[in-house]
């Protein structure tokens, strides 16, 4: 058998591009590992690139399978891999971020870990790319340590949901933006102040931190410079801060992408092991739907995560 079913598209554009169709197995090459896929997470990733948002500078060959996020059995290990075994659970980020959505996917070795034992494979793909990206937004690109404030926008969201959960693990004051009916929800989390900033700016609830995590960007990430302290820093997983308001201000702004690794991968298993942090799956859909997943997580109102299922366990 070197085939699978994936989903994928042959020209850039809306929801409809996606098909689910046979297509040829990935080969693991050196340091890869391929994974038979269980579930895949669905990040906004996956509908921009769809749409073609970033098709002029990482030039995916098409067809292509997008999803980045992973997680199943060891299949088969390229040459040079140690430390992982086949037949192994895993988790994990696939390709360049891509692959994803089929049955088998190719992942770098130092991509993927060992899948929390408490979690199922839905509840593990839901995880990797948006807790990586809010460990590293609030503890490498932010340095923030116990005591210091942030206040997190989108903390509903698959990234908010994460470093609101790793902030108060590391005990810091995080305030969080939300709409209505997630307000319960984010302070269910962690949150010691939870503002619905469509009723409330949330400029005149916070004021004076060390941090912005930033997941909306526009408007959100233009008024945040004002609830900075001096030296304080705006970190953005949404779109590029403006260097030169940074600096006028006297502030820090970074435009944060994911990198992901194993050991990070390890470490985040170990919280959810713990019982530090939780999951949450808002929906799941069958691998054949992803494009009914995608046209949800494109609404931008997601609670938590969004999981597609490729094999029932
Ligand atoms: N650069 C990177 O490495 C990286 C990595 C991961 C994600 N990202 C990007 O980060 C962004 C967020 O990703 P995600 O996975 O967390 O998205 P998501 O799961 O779709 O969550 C979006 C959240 O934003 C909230 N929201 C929308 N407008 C808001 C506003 N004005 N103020 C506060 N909250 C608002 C929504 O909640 P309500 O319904 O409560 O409004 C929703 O829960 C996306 O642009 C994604 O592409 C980048």
């Amino acid at each position: 058998m070197n085939h699978m079913k994936a989903v994928r598209i042959h020209a850039y554009g809306g929801p409809e591009m996606l098909v689910c169709e046979d297509a040829p197995r990935p080969v693991p090459q050196a340091g890869e590992v391929l994974v038979q896929v269980y579930a895949a997470g669905v990040n906004p990733l996956d509908w921009k690139m769809r749409e073609g948002w970033l098709k002029d500078f990482r030039h995916d060959p098409l067809p292509l399978i997008v999803g980045g996020d992973i997680s199943g059995v060891v299949a088969e290990l390229g040459t040079g891999v140690v430390g992982l075994q086949v037949g192994q659970e895993v988790y994990g980020v696939s390709g360049s971020m891509t692959g994803g959505y089929a049955e088998y996917a190719i992942a770098q070795a130092d991509a993927i870990a060992p899948k929390p034992k408490t979690l199922n494979h839905v509840q593990a793909a839901a995880a990797p790319i948006v807790a990586m990206t809010a460990w590293q937004a609030l503890f490498e690109v932010g340095q923030l340590q116990a005591g210091q404030s942030v206040l997190i926008h989108g903390a509903a969201g698959g990234v908010g949901s994460f470093a609101v959960q790793f902030g108060k693990m590391r005990r810091l004051q995080v305030i969080a933006t939300a709409s209505a009916q997630n307000v319960e929800y984010v302070r269910g989390l962690g949150a010691d102040r939870a503002i619905d900033y469509k009723t409330t700016p949330f400029e005149q609830v916070a004021r004076e931190l060390d941090m912005v995590l930033d997941t909306v960007g526009g408007d959100t990430q233009v008024r945040s410079w004002n609830v900075l302290k001096s030296g304080g820093i705006l970190v953005s997983t949404a779109t590029p801060p403006d260097r030169e308001i940074a600096a006028a201000r006297g502030l820090k702004g970074a435009m944060m992408v994911v990198q992901p690794r194993s050991s990070l991968l390890t470490e985040i298993a170990g919280s959810i092991d713990a019982g530090q942090v939780k999951i949450d799956v808002q929906k799941v859909f069958p691998l054949v739907e992803a494009r009914q997943a995608q046209e949800l997580s494109q609404q931008g109102i997601t609670r938590g995560k969004i999981v597609l299922q490729a094999i029932a366990a």
